[in-house]
């Protein structure tokens, strides 16, 4: 199924019905990304699948989500079923193979696959904030927070340590906002609510470490296939935007991390980003406008994006006319929303004079969709009416004890499932203040001490009545020289353990000006400096 560095897609039909030829996808070109588009039961999945099972052959790593659980039978060799031998006889496939695909699971919930984190510093505040979907105001806060970590040398792995350190700018928010710009105690405190939910969904799970090694996604077998990476994402479907924006740090990590490679045969790993319509809805305009520059830029790291969603309408232009490769399955159109939907599909493509692509894309079977791709020096073929190939591992689900032996012998076993709790902010604050507060206390004794021992010969013998007895000014009138005393150190016993803290912090902040780090396209945390 691979011809000249080329994937096989399925054959192409003629008007009439008569087979037309087969259509491929050009490896060279998979790093110009791809669309597939549909209704719901049109063909999407078992499209992915399929794709996904060639660039493995072809020795390609792929990302793929799981959105419901039928995905994960690419991990197992296909069941004969009439329908599909039916397929494969229809478009001239012979020997139709079945085969097993090295599918590593993942799951941010370490339910159905190994668990997969990141920090929340890697996560970046534009994430962060998005996936909270915060106001303007919310966001400057966390910006701070982020800087006011950085500089400090605070890690900011879990939520807890976002917690902390937001409860600890709430109480030093005068301080604060003199040197950071304005931090309403407000905007802190609906952003203490909004982790809150976090939590409660399952989200701090995915804080913490160890973090995912982009390494592990881009793993080849022994016998040069691409390993194929399944997050389960049923589960993580409820929250929608977690969803879109653990893909979307992946995407920016797969960017910042990797080099540059030029023009390559092939990609070095193909990401297919299911429901992409998530990733769109209701998104400011400047995370739509870094989702565009990262899609932009990532083809030259030799990452090829395909979104998959139902209608071409869900994905902004600006994105849209960068996906090269199209697979386009049927639509209907009763509505005028859907007829708009279709014809805005229809025209992305280059026309081909034996039908009209309006009408076809109405009319397309399942399984079945126009297909244009890009051929020699980047041109996109003639749109080609397209029965897609039957996959070769098992459509459907698997069972437990099938996932669970693939993750048995997968290579990243035992390596992602225990938390690691290093030292980070939470603990490190918490130090800071116990730390500062015992510096007081050594301060206070020592000054006490002094006192006693300042005390000249004279001064250990008492007037009564004049003033010397030391009665805590009862008698108003104490001497000159515990006045001063107590007068230097104005209600040590006050000072709360954050006030504690902030000493610390500017004494830190102070020694580390100019160490701030360096954040790339989406707000992550760059690594490697
Ligand atoms: N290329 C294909 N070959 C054979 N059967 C297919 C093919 N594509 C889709 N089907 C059939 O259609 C069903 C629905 O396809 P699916 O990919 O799950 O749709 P979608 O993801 O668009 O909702 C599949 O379970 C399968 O029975
Ligand atoms: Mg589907």
């Amino acid at each position: 199924m691979l011809e000249d560095g080329k994937l096989y897609l399925g054959t192409s039909r003629n008007p009439d019905d008569s087979i037309n030829k087969g259509e491929y996808l050009d490896l060279r070109y998979a790093n110009r990304h791809g669309l597939i588009t549909g209704a719901t039961g049109t063909g999407k999945t078992v499209t992915l699948q399929i794709l996904a099972e060639s660039f493995s052959n072809a020795g390609v790593p792929v990302f793929c989500a799981d959105v419901k659980g039928d995905l994960a039978g690419i991990a197992a060799i296909g069941e004969t079923k009439d329908f599909l031998e039916k397929r494969a006889k229809t478009i001239g496939l012979d020997p139709y193979v079945y085969q097993e695909f090295p599918v590593i699971f993942w799951d941010l919930f370490g339910d159905k696959g190994h668990r997969v984190r990141t920090t929340i510093s890697e996560m970046g505040p534009l994430l962060l904030a998005r996936l909270m979907d915060m106001s303007d105001a919310q966001e400057g806060v966390l910006n701070i927070a982020f800087k006011l970590a950085d500089e400090n040398g605070l890690p900011l792995l879990d939520l807890k340590d976002l917690r902390s350190l937001l409860s600890y700018m709430a109480g030093e928010t005068e301080k604060l906002s003199a040197m950071y710009g304005n931090i309403s105690k407000q905007s802190l405190a609906t952003i203490q609510r909004g982790l809150l939910v976090l939590e409660q969904q399952g989200a701090e799970h995915f804080f913490g470490e160890p973090a995912l090694k982009i390494a592990d996604i881009m793993r080849t077998t022994n016998d040069g296939r691409g390993a194929i990476s399944v997050l389960a994402a049923d589960k993580l479907m409820m929250n929608p935007r977690l969803y879109a924006t653990f893909l979307l740090w992946l995407l920016s990590e797969l960017f910042e991390e990797l080099p540059e490679v030029g023009d390559a045969d092939k990609p070095r790993l193909v990401f297919f980003f299911d429901e992409a319509h998530l990733l769109f809805d209701e998104a400011p305009k400047v995370l739509i406008d870094r989702v565009e520059q990262v899609v932009r830029l990532i083809r030259s790291k030799g990452i090829g994006v395909f979104f998959v969603t139902q209608n071409p309408l869900d994905v902004p232009e600006t994105v849209l006319s960068q996906l090269g490769n199209r697979v386009q399955h049927a639509l209907r159109a009763y509505t005028p929303r859907e007829q708009k939907a279709v014809k805005v599909a229809a025209e992305t493509f280059r026309p081909n004079p034996a039908f009209d692509c309006f009408e076809a894309i109405t009319q397309l079977g399942v399984g079945e969709a126009l297909v244009s791709t890009l051929a020699a020096k980047g041109v996109p073929s003639m749109v080609e009416r397209t029965l897609i190939r039957p996959p070769s591992s098992r459509l459907g689900p698997i069972s437990e004890p099938e996932r669970a032996k693939v993750m048995a012998v997968s290579p990243v076993a035992g390596q992602y499932d225990e938390d690691l709790d290093r030292d980070s902010a939470f603990e490190m604050l918490q130090r800071r203040a116990e730390e500062a507060a015992m510096a007081e206390e050594t301060e206070r004794r020592r000054e006490e001490a002094d006192d006693e021992k300042e005390q000249p010969e004279s001064r250990r013998w008492t007037l009564p009545g004049y003033g010397d007895d030391d009665d805590d000014g009862r008698s108003g009138r104490t001497s000159p020289k515990r006045r001063k005393t107590s007068k230097s150190r104005p209600g040590y016993k006050r000072q709360t353990v954050t006030e504690a803290a902030i000493k610390s912090m500017a004494r830190s902040a102070a020694s580390s000006l100019g160490r701030a780090l360096v954040r790339g396209i989406l707000g992550s945390l760059k690594k490697g400096f």
